[in-house]
């Protein structure tokens, strides 16, 4: 059985939080002088000369009533890359435990993992971008604290099979950290609502993909009450600045303008796909459940270096495990896109 305090750090289970200045009284006020702040103003002309919400009650309400989670199992980070860093700084002892990854995976968890001094112990997914259950099994040992499965994956683009995912958090006994940065996208259903049934669930998304805010920096983790508690508690107290927090509340308000993005997004990834299935140069391109593919080429340096020369930027991944020779593809708008094909026409 899941418990957290078999995984908790010992040091941040004794943690005394910071206790910032509107933490500390209770009812109205309208005099504010407890913080340092500026009394007059910004030199802007909107104000930002107070310190934004700790918790960011607004922004987590709306985003409670899209995702049907409950504001206490919320957390909000400086993008989702803080809250994979909060993980680690909570729940991982500094040179004594290890967390699983399974490339090819997202880069953060891998820099995460070295900045805290965390030892990883690679998994490689299998030739089909699947969860290698026996290698993961064989890898864990009692100083494994997480296992991180980004669903769909970046950069293969697939979704990861939920009855493996299943599984993980079934049998393990440390947190599965279940990324869904590209979940808007994909046609697997989030794992959102297993929340309830497995204590040992995070779940990371992020207003930076579908929602087009990755300028804002506002990601987030669903999780227990207690496992968000404890985020909450090791988080910098202002980690969303008052900026995003009123930009992405209006932001989500808008959910419609999204919802016909994924889905133009959608269009353009097949018309995309059928285009470069026309190359020659291209041998492969996976099935994606992300607003990108992977496109196995003969010559991908030869492909990046042309396209940089043409003003194009894709991504290299030919000396990722498993990618030899791909490029990854975030799908653009339409003109973005047909440049791309136009430009490939050229290219010997
Ligand atoms: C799988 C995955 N997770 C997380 C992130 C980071 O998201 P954020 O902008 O919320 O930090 C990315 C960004 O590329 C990503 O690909």
């Amino acid at each position: 059985m899941f418990n957290i305090n078999n995984i908790l750090r010992e040091n941040i289970k004794r943690l005394v939080p910071y206790s910032s200045a509107r933490d500390e009284y209770q009812g109205e006020a309208s005099v504010f002088l407890d913080a340092n702040e500026n009394a007059f103003g910004s030199p802007l002309e909107q104000s930002y000369n107070r310190y934004p919400d700790p918790l960011q009650i607004e922004v987590k309400k709306r985003l409670s009533g899209i995702k049907g989670v409950p504001i206490r199992n919320i957390f909000l980070g400086n993008g989702s890359d803080e809250a994979i860093d909060i993980l680690y700084r909570s729940f991982c002892n500094p040179g004594v435990d290890n967390v699983i990854l399974v490339p090819p995976t997202y880069g953060m968890y891998q820099v995460s993992a070295n900045i805290n001094d965390v030892a990883i112990r690679n998994v490689p997914l299998t030739a089909d971008f699947q969860l290698n259950l026996e290698g993961i099994a064989e890898a864990i040992d009692k100083h494994t604290k997480m296992i991180f499965v980004c669903s769909p994956n970046n950069p293969t683009g697939n979704s990861i099979n939920r009855a493996d995912v299943e599984t993980l958090l079934a049998n393990f006994e440390g947190l599965v950290v279940v990324d869904e940065a590209y979940i808007n996208f994909s046609r697997q259903r989030s794992f959102i609502q297993e929340l309830t049934e497995y204590g040992n669930l995070v779940v990371l998304q992020t207003l930076s993909k579908a929602w087009g805010l990755a300028g804002l920096r506002v990601g987030m983790a669903f999780a227990s009450e207690e496992i968000i508690e404890v985020m909450n508690k090791v988080k910098p107290p202002y980690n969303i600045n008052e900026a995003s927090q009123q930009l992405a509340l209006q932001a989500l308000a808008n959910i419609e303008q999204v919802n016909a993005w994924i889905k133009e997004t959608l269009i353009q990834r097949d018309k995309l796909v059928l285009g470069l299935k026309n190359f020659e140069f291209v041998e492969d391109i996976y099935p994606s459940d992300a607003n990108f593919i992977l496109v196995k080429t003969a010559d991908p340096k030869g492909i990046y270096n042309y396209l940089v020369q043409q003003g194009i930027i894709v991504r290299d991944r030919s000396k990722v495990e498993l990618c030899a020779g791909c490029l990854r593809v975030t799908i653009g708008t339409p003109a973005e896109n047909e440049i791309l094909l136009n430009t490939l026409q050229d290219y010997k």
